[in-house]
């Protein structure tokens, strides 16, 4: 992951902040906030809280009970002044009970991985509306695994559909690695839970309003999601070249195939796209 030591960060739902603590300590931003969803009882019940306290000896802030969903828990954070805002390893929350997942997605008819895409496609336009400075760099970086489920989220392609805003248009500027040798002392934690990630390979994938041409350089973009391959990949399951019309037709047929076109569609239905 690149990190420019000019640009002011925000980080979202940093699970036990040794993110942000490793991003303070070795890339050394002009100014950094830091985000967890959980209070800080919890966040310190559930790990501990020795990134917290590198953080505040560093004077740098440390929101609490920010959801990333809700205007309503940011009343203390200063809008519109980063340039970058990230969130690692994105997840929505376990639901306490059967109740609560009946509640969410049966009964609502909503998948877990619609709740996915909605977290982070409202991530997105709340952070190119209320976090990023204007007149600043104007990036967002999200970090994910390339395994299931975190892969049938379809980041690069679905998450801006049906945005209808021309003028600053939020456009995919492509992926880089996620190396966590980059960020000694981070831990990638898992949600709810206090114990972290052993795989820790990830893709960056980066948005933006603007061209960055410097950064560009340093990104990448698979055959599977450029739009003038669309014919010989499938975007949506990350596969091909197919060498023929046949080989398609049997990718189209198998059942990763077909159980991603019922996410896309769902997703659909849901954005009221369908
Ligand atoms: C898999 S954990 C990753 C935690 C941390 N980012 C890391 O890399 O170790 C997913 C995180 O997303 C956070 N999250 C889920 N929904 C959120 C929301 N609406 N607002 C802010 N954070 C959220 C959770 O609190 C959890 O810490």
């Amino acid at each position: 992951m690149f990190i420019n030591p000019n640009w002011r960060i925000l980080t979202i739902g940093d699970g036990d902040l040794s993110f942000s603590a490793s991003l303070l300590n070795h890339h050394t931003p002009k100014k950094l906030t830091a985000t967890v969803l959980d209070s800080l009882e919890t966040l310190t019940k559930k790990y501990d809280n020795k990134a917290y306290q590198i953080l505040r000896q560093h004077h740098c802030e440390v929101l609490t009970l920010f959801d990333v969903t809700n205007k309503k828990t940011w009343s203390n954070l200063k809008q519109n002044s980063y340039d970058l805002v990230v969130f690692q390893f994105p997840l929505i929350p376990a639901f306490s009970s059967q109740d609560d997942f009946h509640q969410h997605c049966s009964q609502a008819n909503i998948s877990v991985n619609t709740l996915n895409r909605h977290l982070l496609r409202t991530f997105l336009i709340n952070t190119f509306s209320h976090f990023l400075d204007p007149k600043g760099e104007n990036l967002c970086f999200i970090t994910s695994k390339d395994v299931k489920p975190y892969r049938d989220w379809d980041i690069e392609n679905t998450l801006l559909l049906g945005i209808k805003n021309d003028k600053n248009l939020i456009s995919y500027l492509g992926q880089m690695n996620f190396d966590i040798n980059h960020f000694p002392g981070y831990k990638i934690r898992n949600v709810d839970r206090d114990k972290h990630v052993k795989n820790t390979q990830g893709n960056t994938y980066v948005y933006s309003n603007q061209t960055h041409a410097e950064l560009s350089k340093k990104l990448m973009i698979p055959d599977y999601a450029k739009a003038s391959l669309s014919d010989t990949y499938c975007a949506f399951c990350r596969v091909g070249p197919f060498y023929s019309h046949q080989d398609k037709l049997e990718h189209q047929s198998s059942k990763r195939h077909k159980k991603m076109t019922i996410f896309h569609n769902q997703w659909l239905n849901y954005l009221n796209l369908s």
